[in-house]
């Protein structure tokens, strides 16, 4: 069991400061206040410096923590900032567009960075050993740093959401980031991870990040505890039997890191190179770390 959180290098993201059910943030040049449920604790600031730091602050709606309007509201002006901008992730090399969305988002997801190192390495390691670029699939992509990670490494990458409007975002990203060649999916995940494989179509790498409700383009209904091992055990056929990794993480629910490990090993059995479980967190300046997501790996 692994605690993982971002490097202190990355230069375009920090947690400057947690508590009091929200978070302060920088990405890149601008700092954003935003709602955090599990920062339980009070913030090591004073409410001054927050409101003195902050280029903007997302306001919860009417219908914010309800069903289907969980994340909505709007963004209040503290500075002058502008609505889209850019950031970068050196450490491997790829480029998001950034900009404040309905609902609270901002394109990125900055605990991921641990996964994103370990697919950029898995892929390489891959890529070194064989003729043929590694195959991956991203699932529940996104605006797809996943993606971008995989394709710097010299995957095939196949990218797929259920929402157009991401997939056009994540095409964004790639452009902005000087890569080429993913192909784009707007598709249920379920739906597509059985069809590759009735169609008996494998990949080296599959990364999945599943929301715990959700709808594929056709109204197909995702539901978390409901449909994730149904998932598992189609990604279990599609994902190559040998020189192969897999990223599963989960955000919701509350699921343990134990709970992660216990779906892969039931999933995929144990017959891996490596397993490994473990929690990303987001530390504060202060030291305070707020943990947002599990995840569970496998490498064979
Ligand atoms: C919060 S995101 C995952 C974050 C992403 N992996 C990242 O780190 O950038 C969840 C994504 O799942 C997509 N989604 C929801 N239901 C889906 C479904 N049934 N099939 C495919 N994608 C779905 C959403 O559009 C959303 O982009």
């Amino acid at each position: 069991m692994t605690i993982e959180q971002p490097s202190a290098l990355w230069r375009d993201y920090e947690l400057i400061d947690s508590g009091d059910f929200s978070k302060l943030e920088r990405f890149g040049p601008y700092v954003t206040i935003r709602p955090e449920p599990k920062a339980l604790w009070p913030r090591s600031l004073s409410d001054a410096e927050w409101r003195r730091l902050a280029h903007t602050e997302f306001k919860p709606g009417a219908g914010f923590g309800k069903a289907g309007k969980e994340d909505s509201g709007t963004w209040t002006m503290l500075h002058k900032m502008q609505e889209q901008w850019t950031i970068a992730y050196p450490a491997v090399g790829f480029n998001l567009r950034l900009g404040l969305t309905a609902f609270k988002h901002v394109g990125v997801f900055p605990e991921q960075a641990p996964n994103w190192d370990f697919i950029y390495r898995s892929v390489k390691d891959l890529a070194a050993g064989q003729a043929e670029a590694p195959k991956v699939l991203n699932l529940f992509a996104y605006t797809g740093a996943a993606s971008l990670a995989a394709r710097k490494g010299g995957a095939h990458v196949t990218h797929l959401d259920a929402v157009r409007q991401v997939v056009t975002w994540a095409r964004g990203n790639m452009e902005i980031s000087g890569l080429d060649g993913i192909r784009w999916i707007l598709e249920d995940a379920l739906k597509f991870a059985r069809r590759e494989a009735r169609r008996g179509n494998r990949y080296q790498g599959i990364i999945l990040d599943p929301p715990a409700y959700g709808h594929g383009p056709d109204g197909e209904r995702w539901k978390l505890d409901e449909c994730l091992y149904d998932l598992l055990d189609q990604c279990a056929a599609i994902l190559a039997p040998e020189k192969s990794f897999l990223v599963l993480n989960l955000y919701s629910n509350g699921y343990s890191a134990v709970l992660a490990d216990t779906l892969v090993r039931s999933a995929f059995g144990t017959n891996c190179a490596s397993l490994d479980y473990g929690e990303l967190v987001l530390r504060d300046r202060a030291g305070k770390a707020l943990p947002l997501s599990v995840f569970s790996r496998l490498k064979r």
